[in-house]
């Protein structure tokens, strides 16, 4: 199949990669920028490692195509680091309350609490736990992730009331 060169925004830096219609974004990302943090998990849209954001909102890297990413900004995990290469505070509560074990699944696990979190609002434990019903992990048994999110939550909506 012909390539084509596109330009994508990813982590607020343009790459101009040459692709196929049919190659999927988690590709592109991982193989052809080279982001590690970008995982392959199910490759069918079901366990949540290989979620980035698009324009903010969480999407599985394996549904979709690279050229759907074009005019559009991708966020992948350390697209959430300061330019000093620090933490996000999220990241901060996940290694507080030891969220991450393996690792495996804390990029898509991050990512998806980082979008609810930038909706507003303070959403419950049920809520969180629901927002994450498509991030699987094999190993923490979900109480500290919850836990790191709730916290994150917390933090920042008291952040906000601060605020004049
Ligand atoms: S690899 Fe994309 S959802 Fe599992
Ligand atoms: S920390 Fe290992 S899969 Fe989640």
């Amino acid at each position: 199949m012909n390539k084509r060169l596109v330009s994508l925004s990813v982590n607020g830096h343009r790459h101009d990669v040459w692709i196929t219609p049919s190659d999927l974004l988690l590709d592109v990302l991982h193989d052809e920028i080279g982001l590690s943090d970008v995982r392959y998990g199910c490759g069918e849209g079901v366990c949540g490692t290989c979620t980035v954001e698009f324009d903010g909102e969480p999407v599985s890297a394996c549904l979709m195509f690279a050229v759907q990413a074009e005019g559009h900004e991708v966020t992948t995990l350390r697209g959430l680091l300061d330019e000093d290469g620090a933490l996000h505070p999220l990241q901060q509560q996940f290694l507080v309350h030891g969220g991450s074990q393996c690792g495996f699944c804390t990029p898509g696990m991050v990512l998806t609490a980082h979008s609810m979190a930038r909706r507003g609002g303070r959403p419950s434990r049920e809520e969180i736990r629901y927002e994450l019903v498509g991030n699987l992990c094999r190993c923490t048994g979900y109480t500290k992730i919850l836990d790191a999110i709730e916290d994150y939550v917390e933090q920042v909506s008291a952040e906000k009331a601060e605020q004049p």
